[in-house]
């Protein structure tokens, strides 16, 4: 018999057709006459109540009917009276697929986070996780959508590369010499021309670079892959290993950017409010109560354009007025994530677009401004996350990029390339990259970035 996924069986219950349903089993009770099976097959948060007929079975049969393991049901689609959903099924004939011995770690339900982390292979057999892995897909689908239907291209970067986009260091080496008897040149440097490359390769940090690249030929395109950084913070909003979508465009200015920007993340937000009703409705309920509020409000409000200067000078007049901040607050100074909670959660209560920031804190790229001290930087500072976007006008003149390339110091050696968009028929262009992650962190409420990957990967954990 042809298998029904359950979410069709409950969109439209088709009431007395014999059906097929196959899936994994949730829970098991019941008694002497009547048995119960909540069986979940992923393609909804909601199961399908199996009713069994004691009568109807032998006790052999229904032995290895037991908490996750996977079965193939025919019966009739009938009304229900008390499963909590419309149909529910009446079994005629159940045949056990894969049993499941109670070693299976997710027999009760309440697991913490820290433990599901432990059993991340099994992990999406849960309701939180299936929810989560759902939304996941739906935000991949908003995101090629959105930027399908404005006549971007999606345009595909190397994972491997020579440069550090960011300057900031926090690369991944890729090599394939033997580190027991590594090649040394005289000076003690490691001799990378004898390396798979022929030299120093990493995995990349942002697809920026080629992006600029790209734009500066289809006129806007877009880059969504994963993107890596040995950056050492155990925090819950760093991932090792994390997606990014970095669009750029050519013209925009810095106005056009933070529209887009703003643009953007409402689109994927109003995508998931209209798709993922279910899954967004049980995190409201298990995890954050405050979740739909959060993600309607935003959809809902204008984001805040907020020139650096005078965010610290809201800070500091906060000072004044008595809250404390851990860090100092001093024009020039990197903001801590309690700054920019402070001016999103308490001051603004709506997301912020923070502008002109001091050129001292960002990279060498940004498009300078004429005080000659902020560039056309733009950070979207979203509440609970903090950071949720990063990006910038670029410098597209070839002399002031190349002078603040030179203050920082840059090898540019291996950059020849990248200098040659502001070489051949430079032009205005913009681009800004969205942490996947975290715009998941924001959509699904769940507290901590490990949670909304699959396998993640942080300093001292990559296992599965
Ligand atoms: O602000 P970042 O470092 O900007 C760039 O990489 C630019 N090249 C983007 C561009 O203009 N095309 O990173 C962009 C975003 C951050 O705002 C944050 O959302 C996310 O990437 N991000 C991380 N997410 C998870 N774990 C980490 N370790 C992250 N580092 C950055
Ligand atoms: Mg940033």
């Amino acid at each position: 018999m042809k298998r029904t996924k359950i979410n069709d069986l409950l969109k439209a219950p088709a009431f007395g057709t014999i059906v097929n349903v196959k899936g994994w089993v949730r829970t098991r009770r019941g008694n002497k006459n009547v048995g119960f099976i909540a069986l979940n097959d992923g393609s909804t948060i909601n199961n399908i109540q199996i009713v069994v007929d004691m009568a109807r079975f032998d006790e052999e049969q229904l032995k290895d009917v037991t908490t996750g393991a996977c079965l193939s049901v025919d019966g009739e689609l009938v009304e229900s009276v008390g499963s909590g959903q419309a149909a529910e099924i009446q079994a005629r004939q159940i045949e056990v697929l894969g049993k499941c011995d109670n070693t299976y770690p997710l027999q009760k339900k309440g697991h913490s986070m820290e433990f599901l982390r432990e059993v991340a292979h099994l992990r999406p057999r849960t309701n939180t996780f299936g929810a989560v892995f759902r939304i996941r897909h739906n935000m991949a689908m908003a995101i090629h959508t959105f930027f399908h239907q404005k006549g971007f291209y999606y345009f595909h970067t190397p994972l491997i590369t020579a440069s550090d986009c960011e300057g900031a260091g926090q690369m991944f080496q890729v090599t394939t010499m033997n580190l027991y008897d590594l090649k040394k040149n005289e000076d003690g440097s490691i001799d990378y021309s004898k390396d798979f490359f022929g030299r120093q390769t990493s995995l990349t940090v942002s697809g920026q670079l080629e992006g600029e690249l790209a734009a500066t030929a289809l006129g806007a395109i877009y880059t969504f892959g994963p993107t890596f950084r040995a950056e050492n913070s155990n925090t819950p909003r760093h991932l090792a290993e994390f997606w990014m979508i970095e669009p750029e465009m050519a013209f925009y200015d810095i106005d056009d950017l933070t529209a887009l920007e703003e643009e953007f993340i409402k689109y994927c937000v109003t995508w998931a409010l209209e798709h993922c009703k279910d899954d967004l409705q049980f995190l409201n309920n298990m995890i954050d109560k405050g979740l739909l509020e959060r993600l309607n409000s935003v959809v809902n409000t204008d984001f805040v354009r907020l020139p650096y200067t005078e965010g610290i000078r809201i800070l500091e007049e906060a000072e004044k007025n008595g809250h404390k901040f851990e860090f100092p607050v001093y024009w020039g100074v990197d903001l801590a994530s309690e700054h920019e909670r402070y001016l999103v959660e308490e001051h603004f209560k709506k997301p912020v677009i923070m502008i002109d920031y001091p050129k001292e804190i960002k990279a060498f790229y940004m498009k300078q401004n004429d005080d000659g001290k902020t560039v056309q930087g733009t950070d979207v500072l979203f509440p609970q996350i903090g950071e949720i976007i990063g990006g910038s006008v670029r410098e597209e003149s070839y002399d002031k990029l190349m002078n603040r390339i030179n203050e920082l110091n840059i090898p540019m050696k291996d950059m020849w390339w990248y200098l040659d968009t502001r070489r051949y028929g430079t032009c205005p262009h913009a681009g800004f990259g969205l942490g996947f992650e975290r715009l998941m962190l924001f959509v699904t409420g769940m507290a901590n970035i490990r949670d909304v990957i699959p396998f993640p990967r942080t300093p001292k954990t990559a296992e599965f």
